[in-house]
């Protein structure tokens, strides 16, 4: 089938805005939306640029918004989009050319959050054991693979780019809820400053965007619960 795809461009060196560029290309319904991009690439115009590295939805590095959704390229098929698919950088983040955007602000309220287990009582022979049911308590956090298809698509984000916005938060909740962990006063600290967990006003948009099906709007809920308790 041929079909047409519109791409926001961007070159700082040369565009003074955002520009929309049309290619249309041939396609089957079943290529992913990444294999159109690389299609594009590779054969009509290779000064497109977008990240990619997995291609099966594990690294996280090609969250776009297509069709006015934040998704994963390679976990789009084109016939669930039709013949006309409208590929955008996710918005709310600085642009640095086309489809890629400014991690580092995204992964400074990552790493603000601790994101690590801590735990300073002498090693055990071997590793610190947990029980299931304590395990299953944070299951669903561990599954986010950081590709800030979430907070981009928070509208506190949007007009508050110091929110730590929910994949922050996320991160928070597998650590804070591990029987294993010390570490929760940092994190507190953090997720109750002014623009920490309060700022969520449960607009929900980061659980429909997540490719990896984590109830992140639960999760934060959780996590302000858990500070209510704190403050006991
Ligand atoms: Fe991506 Fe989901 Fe993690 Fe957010 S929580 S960064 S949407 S995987
Ligand atoms: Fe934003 Fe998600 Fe809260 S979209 S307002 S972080 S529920
Ligand atoms: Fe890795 Fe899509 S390329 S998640």
């Amino acid at each position: 089938m041929e079909i047409t795809v519109r791409i926001k461009r961007y070159d700082p060196e040369v565009d003074p805005r955002p520009r929309w560029a049309e290619y249309r290309i041939d396609v089957t319904p079943t290529d992913r939306v990444l294999d159109v991009l690389n299609e594009i690439k590779w054969e009509m115009d290779g000064s497109l640029a977008f990240r990619r590295s997995c291609a099966h939805g594990i690294c996280g590095s090609d969250a776009m918004k297509i069709n006015g959704r934040n998704r994963l390229a390679c976990k789009v098929l084109v016939q669930d989009l039709g013949s006309r698919i409208d590929v955008e950088p996710l918005p709310g983040m600085p642009v640095l050319r086309d489809l890629i955007v400014d991690m580092e602000p995204f992964l400074d309220s990552y790493k603000a959050i601790v994101p690590y287990l801590i735990n300073d009582d002498p090693a055990p022979p071997r590793e610190r054991l947990q029980s299931i049911e304590d395990r299953a308590r944070f299951d669903e956090t561990t599954k986010c693979i950081l590709c800030a298809a979430c907070t981009s698509s928070c509208p506190i984000f949007w007009t508050n780019g110091r929110y730590i916005g929910p994949a922050a938060i996320v991160n928070a909740h597998r650590f804070l809820f591990d029987s294993r962990d010390q570490g929760s006063a940092q994190r507190v600290q953090v997720l109750s400053s002014m623009n920490g967990v309060w700022r969520c006003r449960t607009a929900y948009n980061c659980t429909e965007a997540c490719p990896r099906g984590i109830p992140i709007t639960q999760a934060i809920e959780e996590v302000k619960r858990e500070l209510l308790w704190q403050r006991q």
